[in-house]
């Protein structure tokens, strides 16, 4: 104890000197106040950082204040990955490193530049696919007299609707005159009224006039809009336009969201959830059918009827057998991501759980929890922590986010631990954009996304890359599984067994594998680099 006393005292210290420097390191500075310049001539625009913000000529005299502040957050094309270097010279032991990855370096020199002109193709050919008129920004100038949708209309293809919302509001004249025109479809009235002049029903033009301006309001009331050809999920820019002014809308053609559901099982006394009848738990193994039991046993000590899926590409396969388990064979060494899909792809209910094989259930392991946050909130994924063998537990948490680069380089990728904000309603769950390899998600959703099977080894936060901008993701901090250690035990021999596991899914930083990611990562997201800490 005498000993223990000593050596605690100068750990404490030296905990306290380290502590002292890391916070002396990282001590932000204030932010400075927003600097404004005045800029007033337009030559003076030309050598900005900024063309978008150059005025139209007319207004080229009118001078304003640039704030800085808000202008850094415009984006410029202009990004770079760049790896921290400590102030120093050296890292203190608690700082956050920032590494980068530069994935032009997977190519040779030759090889980049064809694969640069190649990528670059697919970007054209992906941005004409996933771009339709919708996304066309529309500005409704001053055309006080005509009131007429910005947006909201929908009509299914072939089908038709009334036009909501259209009406004139003009000045006191002989004639009052509206015109609709259309290059999708086609326009028509639900009933005519009487002293109306119309011309051109079930045509892409119509105009409709007469000398009583409740007439005329009553008759756009029944103006209807008739899509003309099969063309789910684009949109039709129509025009409606009386003397000198002339509004532009866009009517959405598409077909209702089509809805996937499940049923939810009744369940069992005194509990929310059924757990069996919405869960499938999914694993991927690779020879390891030791832990496999293992995890196997710990869950039917918790949940003795929830379907277990495992995919299987091992070598000389072996048995798994057991009620509400299926195990699925394939080629060996097809990989971590294909297992993945495999495993999910046989899912029929509306959640799945990811497990790693070596993870053991414990109390802990409340999977209702997981089942409430996403039933109750808008988030397709919920991770939870993996306790280690020493007793600490991680949720690596991620935040990822895309900077655009230039012309030819592609974009940079950014990858920090943390979280956007915490999840109201759910103490200790945040939302943030990857998580442990330990998370309840919806099948439909991560189907969607899928795991890319051209990642067979060293992937996990590429399925989240993937979902980037559409999956939701959270992460709980009081859910946990325990994770059967990584660690070789001193009595257990390492056998072969062990040692091609490791090979296969501990490959070395110069593997080949590690080069097929890379190159992945440079043509499939159109990356040049990628940083994270
Ligand atoms: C990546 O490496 C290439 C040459 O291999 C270099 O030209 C380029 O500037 C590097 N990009 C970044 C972001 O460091
Ligand atoms: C409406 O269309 C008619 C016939 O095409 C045209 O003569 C008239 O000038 C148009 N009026 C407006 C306000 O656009
Ligand atoms: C839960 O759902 C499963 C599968 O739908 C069903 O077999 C089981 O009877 C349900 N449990 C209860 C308590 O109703």
């Amino acid at each position: 104890m005498k000993l223990g006393r000593r050596s605690v005292c100068s750990f404490l210290l030296l905990f306290s000197a380290a502590l002292c420097l890391f916070f002396f390191h990282n001590w932000k500075r204030p932010i400075p106040r927003a600097s404004s310049r005045l800029w007033s001539s337009p030559l003076e625009f030309s050598k900005l950082k900024y063309p978008q913000l150059a005025p139209e000529p007319q207004y080229a005299h009118i001078p304003f204040k640039l704030k800085e502040q808000v202008v850094g957050l415009l984006a410029q094309n202009a990004c770079s990955c760049v790896a921290s270097r400590g102030g120093l010279g050296f890292s203190l032991p608690f700082q956050r490193q920032v590494h980068a990855l530069n994935f032009t370096s997977a190519y040779g020199s030759e090889e980049l530049v064809e694969a640069t002109i190649a990528r670059d193709r697919e970007y054209q050919a992906f941005q004409s696919r996933v771009q339709s008129p919708a996304d066309q920004i529309l500005i409704a100038p001053a055309n006080s007299p005509l009131q007429y949708p910005l947006q909201g209309v929908v009509v299914q293809p072939l089908k038709t609707i009334l036009v909501p919302g259209l009406s004139l509001q003009a000045a006191e004249q002989e004639v009052y005159q509206v015109n609709l025109s259309a290059s999708l479809g086609t326009w028509d009235v639900a009933g005519e009224v009487e002293g109306m002049r119309l011309r051109g029903e079930g045509q892409l033009e119509l105009t409709l006039s007469s000398p009583e301006l409740d007439r005329l309001n009553r008759q756009l009331q029944l103006v209807t809009y008739s899509s003309g050809s099969y063309q789910p999920d684009t949109a039709d820019t129509v025009r409606f336009s009386t003397d000198g002014h002339e509004a532009v809308f866009t009517i959405r053609i598409k077909h209702p969201p089509n809805p996937r559901l499940y049923p939810p099982g009744s369940p069992p006394e005194g509990a929310k959830y059924n757990i069996s009848a919405l869960v499938t738990i999914a694993t991927k193994t690779f020879l390891r059918y030791d832990r496999l039991r293992n995890l196997i046993a710990s869950i039917r000590r918790f949940y003795p009827t929830i379907t277990v899926i495992i995919a299987d590409d091992s070598e000389r396969p072996e048995p798994v057998n057991g009620p509400y388990i299926e195990h699925y064979l394939m080629p060996f060494g097809k990989g971590w991501f294909a297992g993945r899909n495999l495993a999910v792809s046989q899912v029929t209910t509306k959640y799945v759980l990811w497990v790693d094989d070596d993870f053991i259930f414990t109390g802990r392991t409340k999977l209702e929890k997981l089942v409430d946050v996403l039933e109750q909130t808008s988030l397709d994924l919920v991770g939870g922590a993996v306790r280690e063998i020493t007793g600490f537990s991680t949720t690596y948490r991620q935040l990822m986010s895309i900077e655009p680069g230039g012309p030819g380089w592609g974009d940079c990728l950014t990858q920090r631990r943390g979280f956007h904000h915490e999840l109201p309603g759910f103490p200790g769950c945040v939302v943030t954009d990857g998580v442990v390899n330990f998370f309840l998600a919806r099948v439909d959703k991560v189907r969607e996304i899928g795991f890319d099977p051209r990642l067979s080894r060293v992937a996990h936060l590429e399925f989240f890359l993937d979902g980037l901008g559409s999956l939701r993701v959270g992460s709980c901090s009081d859910v946990l599984v325990d994770h059967a250690s990584k660690l070789k035990l001193p009595w257990v021999p390492w056998g072969t067994e062990a040692e091609t596991y490791a090979k296969y899914r501990y490959p070395g930083v110069t593997d080949e594998s590690y080069v097929a990611k890379h190159k992945l990562l440079f043509f499939k997201h159109r990356l040049q680099c990628m940083s994270s800490d």
